[in-house]
């Protein structure tokens, strides 16, 4: 019998969250492909040192830390939340979005424009978790966030539009890609829990996110 090649493509089809605009891509990046791009993200962190974010008005430290790659960082300061071109840690740029990164929003964003910000957020401590939110700081709501797990898996949740609005959740693995957009672009999301040691790419232990964003609403093309 001739052998049968694995259905090109296949990892890259998603599967039904229950909410219209939010697509997973379950396995969307394979075990070399994971790897690769954990190596990239480390040689980013040299520059753009992973901190601990602090919640605006109280000061309360975050269980995770974060830096960004990207034009625009995503930062937590004491006026609020938002973007910055300077990574005020070090003050300098962010640097450069990994290609890598650039090909997974244009396969699957339906985006034409490309994406400024990724936020790395890095779940390196026992009970790391992130609170139920809304990716609320874009101009560009009609652009998705693309997320990108690496590592432990973790426990997911998606909301409503409310943050008291009944909510589900489900697994996100490691090389798993999730689509957050259309009409679910504004839903409130959170990761209530990571399990330790489910996975073993990350040096150390731990999971990675990585949320592509557009910020800035392109600039329309001359009549
Ligand atoms: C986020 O909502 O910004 C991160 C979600 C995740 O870590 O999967
Ligand atoms: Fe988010």
């Amino acid at each position: 019998m001739p052998k049968t090649e694995p259905e090109k493509g296949l990892q890259k089809r998603p599967v039904d969250t229950g909410f219209e605009g939010i697509a997973l891509y379950p396995g969307y990046l394979d075990a070399p492909a994971q790897k690769a791009l954990v190596a990239e993200v480390l040689a980013g962190f040299e520059t753009a040192p992973p901190y601990r974010p602090h919640m605006p008005r109280t000061g309360k430290p975050w269980s995770i830390h974060q830096t960004n790659f990207g034009e625009l960082g995503w930062v937590s300061r004491p006026g609020g939340y938002g973007y910055s071109a300077l990574n005020e840690a070090v003050n300098a740029p962010w640097p450069a979005i990994p290609a890598a990164l650039l090909a997974i929003w244009d396969e699957i964003a339906a985006c034409p424009a490309p994406p400024e910000c990724c936020l790395v957020n890095l779940y390196d401590a026992p009970g790391s978790r992130m609170g139920l939110h809304r990716d609320e700081d874009e101009e560009a709501l009609d652009a998705p966030v693309v997320s990108i797990s690496l590592g432990d898996t973790c426990t997911f949740r998606v909301g409503g539009f409310a943050r008291s609005d009944k909510s589900k959740s489900f697994r996100l693995a490691s090389g798993d890609v999730l689509v957050i957009g259309g009409p679910s672009r504004l839903r409130y999301h959170g990761v209530d829990r990571v399990t330790p040691g489910s996975s073993q790419l990350v040096p150390g232990g731990g999971r990675i996110n990585l949320t592509l964003r557009r910020v800035t609403k392109p600039a329309q093309p001359a009549q």
